[in-house]
């Protein structure tokens, strides 16, 4: 019997992801990835995972060759890097800005908490302690970004069946956000804790955060837009989303 596009789709998606699984030349993976991005659906991506997984690949392996896959895609359209390719005025420059903002704000949590962990005596009026808080301030009103991404542009690319990667996403903010909690609520209950349970909860804390926050970064900048950028072609749709954030007036800066 005939094959339907639909099935010779998946065919070829299902052996270029176990082509991926054997590592075959990257190079060229690499731009039949590009290509192939271009032609099937999401849908058919996880049609292919399935088809994997029955054929014995690990329910794990089978989504991570498929994160390789759209990594691989996206890789190759970037070319000079995603920012370079957005036009002025771009809503995804305003998101990728602040993932940057986001990084500079993680080293300094990371910095500040060290410095605070090798000091002997400990003050809430310090000035170690008051750049603590100043620095989990900004990471609170990261949330704005969050929305941002949940309200506008998330349920875009929903409508594009992209909504897997969008719920993946939706699950980091929500770690993200209670990592962001409890460091306030330590922060805030420094004077009932003990100085040694409160600098391990920090350090600890930190680094768990810091950890989270870069992979979702790298995710966001190196799989999801390049996806969005690549199935919303349309630069009326972006306008519109760009309209929507202006309209609801998000800013980052006001706490
Ligand atoms: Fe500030
Ligand atoms: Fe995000
Ligand atoms: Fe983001």
């Amino acid at each position: 019997m005939k094959k339907t596009p639909e099935e010779k789709r998946m065919k070829v998606l299902t052996r270029f992801l176990r082509r991926i699984d054997r590592a075959d030349d990257l190079q060229i993976l690499r731009g039949q990835a590009h290509r192939l991005l271009s032609q099937i659906t999401p849908h058919d991506l996880a049609v292919a995972e399935r088809e994997l997984v029955e054929k014995g690949y690990s329910a794990q392996l089978a989504s991570q060759l498929s994160v390789a896959f759209l990594l691989m895609g996206t890789l190759e359209a970037q070319g000079t890097g995603l920012k370079d390719r957005l036009p002025a005025g771009h809503i995804l420059r305003l998101v990728l800005a602040e993932h940057e903002l986001l990084l500079c704000f993680l080293y300094d949590l990371e910095e500040v908490v060290e410095q605070i962990d090798c000091k002997e005596f400990l003050s809430d009026n310090s000035t170690e302690f008051m750049r603590l808080s100043h620095i989990v301030e900004h990471l609170y009103a990261m949330a704005e970004h969050i929305e941002r991404e949940e309200d506008v542009i998330f349920p875009c690319l929903k409508q594009y069946g992209w909504t897997s990667l969008c719920l993946a996403a939706q699950r980091d903010h929500e770690k993200l956000q209670d990592d962001v909690d409890s460091l306030l609520r330590l922060i805030g209950a420094f004077r009932s804790n003990k100085q040694g349970e409160f600098k391990l909860r920090l350090v600890t804390l930190t680094e768990s955060f810091c950890t989270r926050a870069r992979e979702h970064v790298q995710q966001e900048d190196r799989i999801l837009y390049p996806v969005a950028l690549e199935v919303i072609k349309d630069p009326q749709v972006w306008k519109k989303i760009k309209a929507v954030c202006d309209e609801i007036g998000y800013c980052g800066v006001h706490l």
